[in-house]
């Protein structure tokens, strides 16, 4: 039996939706319906943060809040959740939240408009450290954009928002939620299928197997955000859009003895921690994706799936000799992650097939790692170019070689022609040198908005070099400008 509503908690009121389109999204339905105006849209595709919410799930008995933008949220995945927008912020003592009493103190309101997001990102923040340091804050900030004053007043309310009180109501309700959402939870298939659209919410991944079987041409919806700006920005329909962000089965992180498995919908959030126990080099190149609210929504399996040539994940986890699970119905398969590129925006998936893990084999003793993103902005901004490298040197010789790119080509591709003139030779400058020679006849990148041709093949040419300088015990001369 299938439900036909979703249902959530929208601060301290319980809501349900019959009457819904898969393309809703939740600010939306903030702004229009509920008429909760303090969250704000300023660019409608998760870029500045004005628009950022909390959204509560239940996560191994607990309630986890995380940022989220509300522009990009689609209403129905919504489903079971605790959404807490500005007007729920209050202080103990009923008056302004401590988050909000900082932000006043220390002039952190300059425009008033992007505030709301602001003080949104910062409460996540101090639910999590309410005493947290500078870097914590702008790591928290990234998502949030201020295009008029500045960040100081913002940084400095932040890092006194602790010594304003380190509880609130919510964090003193959060049983009594825990308890409301727990209560929801049914195992049901949820399918909201009106005269506009038809929006399901499989009940488990045996489940969404079936329902991709029945509906192979549905649109797979993980964290939306990919396909949330295709709705925002180029205003297309999903007919049928099956929502997984739920499905808990395919959230793990699970360890073998040779490899992690990352279930598709690991987080780019949850992602970080075992991806940097293992590979400690890619902390640095993971905090340059996106900003929290969408590394807290975007998954693994997205980016993967989604087959840009600028994803951030395909050049390192190539690089790292990943593999993908897929699945159809009960039947599976596996293959090099990057075998699963075919050519600009084709990917090797069937009708009704989804990605169900990412494998990626543990560090091999010998090996070199190295992982570097060239973006305009340091923050929130795509890859011109991305590289992921690893190089396994014994006795001085490269015994492998493995160099990804992305932006370089129609796909994330290996480097193959570059990687023969590495294997067999000396790990030295040289070497190096003549690897880069070899680039041109793996690529022939474009000209666009982020890059010009000549940029892309000498910087892919250079980070080469600044690999052998990084690894050859000499300092890089390079400031950190990646
Ligand atoms: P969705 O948007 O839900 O889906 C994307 C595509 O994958 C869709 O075609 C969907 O049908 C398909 N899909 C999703 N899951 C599966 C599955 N399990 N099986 C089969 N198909 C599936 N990306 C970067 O790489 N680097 C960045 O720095 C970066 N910055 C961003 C900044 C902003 C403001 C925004 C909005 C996006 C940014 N992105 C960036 C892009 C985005 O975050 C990623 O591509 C994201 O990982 C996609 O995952 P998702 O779960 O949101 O996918
Ligand atoms: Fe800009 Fe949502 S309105 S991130
Ligand atoms: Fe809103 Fe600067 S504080 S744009």
């Amino acid at each position: 039996m299938a439900r036909d509503h979703i249902r959530f908690l929208l601060n301290d009121r319980e809501v349900t939706l019959r009457d819904l389109g898969a393309t809703d999204t939740l600010l939306d339905h903030l702004r229009l319906d509920q008429r909760l105006r303090g969250t704000k849209e300023g660019c409608a595709e998760g870029d500045c943060g004005a628009c950022t919410v909390l959204v509560g799930r239940l996560e191994a008995g607990a309630v986890r809040y995380q940022p989220v933008n509300a522009c990009i949220r689609f209403l129905a995945s919504c489903d079971g959740c605790h959404v807490v927008t500005v007007e729920h912020l209050r202080g103990t003592d009923g008056g302004l939240h401590p988050v909000q009493r900082a932000m006043v103190e220390h002039h952190g309101s300059q425009c008033g408009f992007c505030t709301p997001g602001f003080v949104m990102a910062l409460y996540a923040l101090w639910m999590e450290t309410p005493h947290p340091s500078e870097p914590q804050i702008e790591r928290a900030l990234q998502g949030n954009l201020c295009r008029c004053t500045g960040y100081a007043p913002i940084i400095r309310a932040a890092l006194s928002m602790g010594g304003h009180g380190t509880t609130d109501p919510l964090m003193n309700e959060r049983a009594q939620v825990k308890g409301r959402l727990a209560a929801w939870v049914d195992g049901a298939r949820v399918d909201v299928t009106n005269h506009q659209s038809c929006a399901i919410l499989p009940a488990s991944t045996d489940d969404l197997a079936d329902v991709l079987e029945q509906h192979p041409d549905a649109r797979i919806v993980a964290g939306a955000t990919d396909v949330g700006l295709w709705v925002t920005k180029f205003l297309r329909d999903l007919p049928v859009a099956v929502f997984i962000g739920h499905l808990d089965g395919l959230r793990a992180v699970t360890e073998t003895a040779d490899a992690l498995h990352f279930g598709a919908l690991v987080s780019y959030e949850d992602a970080r921690a075992p991806l940097v126990a293992h590979f400690p080099h890619m902390a640095r190149y993971w905090d340059r994706i996106a900003g929290w609210q969408v590394r807290s929504m975007g998954t693994l399996g997205g980016n993967i799936a989604n087959g840009s040539p600028i994803g951030d994940t395909p050049p390192p986890f190539i690089a790292l000799g990943a593999r993908l699970v897929l699945r159809k119905g009960a039947a599976r398969r596996e293959m090099p992650l990057e075998d699963f590129f075919l050519d600009y925006g084709k990917q090797d998936r069937a009708a009704g097939e989804f990605v169900e893990k990412i494998i990626l084999p543990k560090p091999v003793p010998g090996t070199l790692h190295a992982a570097y993103k060239l973006s305009k902005r340091r923050d929130e901004d795509i890859s011109a170019v991305a590289f992921g490298v690893a190089v396994t040197v014994a006795d001085g010789i490269i015994i492998n070689a493995r160099l990804a790119f992305g932006g370089m080509a129609a796909t994330p591709k290996r480097a193959t022609h570059a990687e023969a003139a590495l294997t067999g030779q000396p790990f030295s400058l040289e070497t190096m040198q003549t690897a880069a020679q070899a680039l041109p006849q793996d690529f022939t990148p474009l000209s666009d908005m982020r890059a010009s041709a000549d940029y892309r093949m000498r910087a892919a040419q250079n980070l080469l070099t600044r690999f052998w300088l990084e690894h050859a015990g000499q300092p890089a001369a390079l400031e950190d400008v990646t």
